[in-house]
């Protein structure tokens, strides 16, 4: 399709341009108290912006750093030009370029592009996903107790965040919940079955479009944490998995908001 390899040769681009900074180290400021911004996020949303006008004027995009276009298209592009911003600005190589691709309210296209690993996550609705063009699949654990997630915490106002509660109880019932600090990195990942789900609260549509088809497309599992159906536009939170651990899943997260918790945090002293 003419969409996703354009989105691919974007991704590409605006990822190189990503690495250039990253070697240099770019100073970050401040977009709320602990919201970090860099040179990299402007400079990479405006080429991705430049080229996607140039080849789709009539498309609306949405970017994160605010250079999109607003049209009555029912094609919409969500640009995230720095997933893992804070991890960027600290020179942890954990971040990406992702682009998804929405038709009338549906995610069609996406590309996640890791320039680090040099690896470009790709999925269109209906046509499976792929990591560097070889088909990618979930993973086959059965049981919560085998498996390996990852979560997120927000830069924005994360004293109202309760995640701190499901890591914990997640984190006593699998082998382990990472924290890579790039939502997009965790979804391609979970589609290529190096993690088993993930999960997060108050995401953005760029941060999640081309992930959530990438995870569909691989033969998993999404909704929201509660077992509704997941929009990108409209959901408070996501639970992305195999699809084998989603009941399981979504049975601990029922105890957790219901306040019961299987394991109680320790006390200190
Ligand atoms: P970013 O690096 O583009 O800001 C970290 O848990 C993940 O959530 C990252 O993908 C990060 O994307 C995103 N993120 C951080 N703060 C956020 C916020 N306040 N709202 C939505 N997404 C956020
Ligand atoms: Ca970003």
């Amino acid at each position: 399709m003419r969409y996703l390899e354009t989105a691919v040769e974007i991704a590409r681009e605006a990822g190189a341009l990503l690495a250039t900074y990253f070697e240099r180290r770019v100073p970050f400021e401040l977009k709320g108290e602990f919201d970090l911004v860099t040179e990299a996020d402007r400079a990479s949303e405006q080429l991705v912006v430049e080229r996607l006008r140039s080849h789709f004027p009539s498309h609306s995009i949405v970017g994160e750093e605010g250079f999109g276009h607003e049209s009555a298209s029912e094609y919409r592009w969500f640009v995230d030009p720095l997933d893992g911003t804070t991890n960027f600005a600290h020179s942890f190589p954990c971040f990406n370029v992702t682009l998804g691709l929405e038709r009338a309210g549906e995610t069609i296209a996406g590309v996640v592009y890791d320039p680090i690993r040099q690896e470009m996550f790709t999925a269109e609705r209906g046509a499976g996903a792929y990591l560097n063009n070889r088909r990618i699949h979930v993973s086959k654990t059965r049981k919560l107790g085998d498996s390996l997630a990852s979560t997120g915490f927000p830069s924005r106002k994360r004293h109202h965040n309760v995640n701190i509660h499901f890591y914990y109880q997640l984190a006593m019932a699998s082998h382990g919940v990472r924290r890579t600090g790039s939502a997009a990195i965790d979804l391609a990942y979970v589609a290529s079955g190096r993690l088993d789900f993930f999960w997060e609260f108050g995401l953005k549509p760029w941060d999640m479009a081309a992930g959530t088809l990438l995870v569909q497309e691989a033969g998993g599992r999404t909704s929201d944490m509660r077992g509704a159906a997941h929009s990108v536009t409209g959901s408070e939170h996501l639970l992305a998995d195999n699809g084998v651990l989603h009941e399981e899943v979504l049975e601990m997260f029922g105890r957790i908001f219901g306040g019961s918790f299987p394991v109680e945090m320790p006390r200190i002293g």
